[in-house]
């Protein structure tokens, strides 16, 4: 379909969110395509997804880049060569910087299996689990120079229960991913939600589908 938002998925491993994505994208009314995949890790899983869906694939592997800014210079490069408007860190086990950044303003989400601020980084299911919280999740954000730090855009909560291991707790919070990320994708390329002077504003009232999207300080 023409006229649809053109997505760039940087993905690193199994890409299960990813996958959803490209679900995503394969209903007719969904606004947005996924018009390239680049993935740093040449084994990676997620690039069969991406051939599987027909999808442009790119393989850029870091360790064959001189510096970082080269990285990510080649990275941008191929992102704005295939026409992408908005960036989508799917499992992308890299920080970009702002020289990357700038080049798409307001237009880099993540996704972050913890209700951040807590649990930034690595292993954030078992931060959880070694912290001893009830009740985890995942985040989808704007993304900044900071490794999981910018702009909260909206969450998804699920309870840790009594027995839970690692994998126990990532599996349910990754069928939250799989629900939100499109969600926020299609709200985000729609307007629906944007970075403004840093913050996040939403045009769609209290609440969409069950998340709250209530900007700090706006009444219930
Ligand atoms: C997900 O938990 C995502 O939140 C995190 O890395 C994991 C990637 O999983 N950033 P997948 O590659 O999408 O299956």
């Amino acid at each position: 379909m023409s006229g649809r938002v053109k997505l760039g998925v940087l993905v690193s491993g199994g890409g299960s969110n990813l996958q959803a994505l490209l679900d995503a994208c394969a209903r007719p009314d969904f606004p947005a395509e996924v018009a390239l995949v680049v993935c740093n890790v040449p084994t990676a899983f997620a690039l069969q997804r991406a051939r599987e869906a027909g999808v442009e694939t790119r393989v850029l592997d870091h360790k064959g880049q001189a510096s970082r800014a080269d990285f990510e210079r080649a990275l941008g490069d191929a992102l704005v060569a295939a026409g992408v408007e908005w960036v989508c860190l799917a499992g992308f086990m890299r920080l970009l910087g702002a020289d990357f950044l700038d080049r798409f303003p307001g237009r880099v989400l993540n996704i972050h299996p913890s209700l951040l601020p807590a649990f930034p980084g690595l292993h954030a299911q078992r931060q959880a689990l070694d912290q001893g919280v009830k009740v985890a999740g995942c985040t989808v954000h704007f993304v900044d120079a900071g490794m999981d730090t910018g702009p909260i855009i909206a969450q998804a909560a699920v309870p840790v229960l009594p027995g839970d291991d690692e994998a126990a707790l990532s599996a349910r919070i990754l069928a939250e991913e799989h629900r939100l990320y499109p969600l926020v994708v299609r709200l985000a390329v729609t307007g629906g939600v944007r970075l403004e002077a840093g913050r996040v504003v939403t045009s769609l009232g209290p609440a969409v589908g069950g998340l709250s999207l209530r900007n700090p300080g706006e009444p219930g």
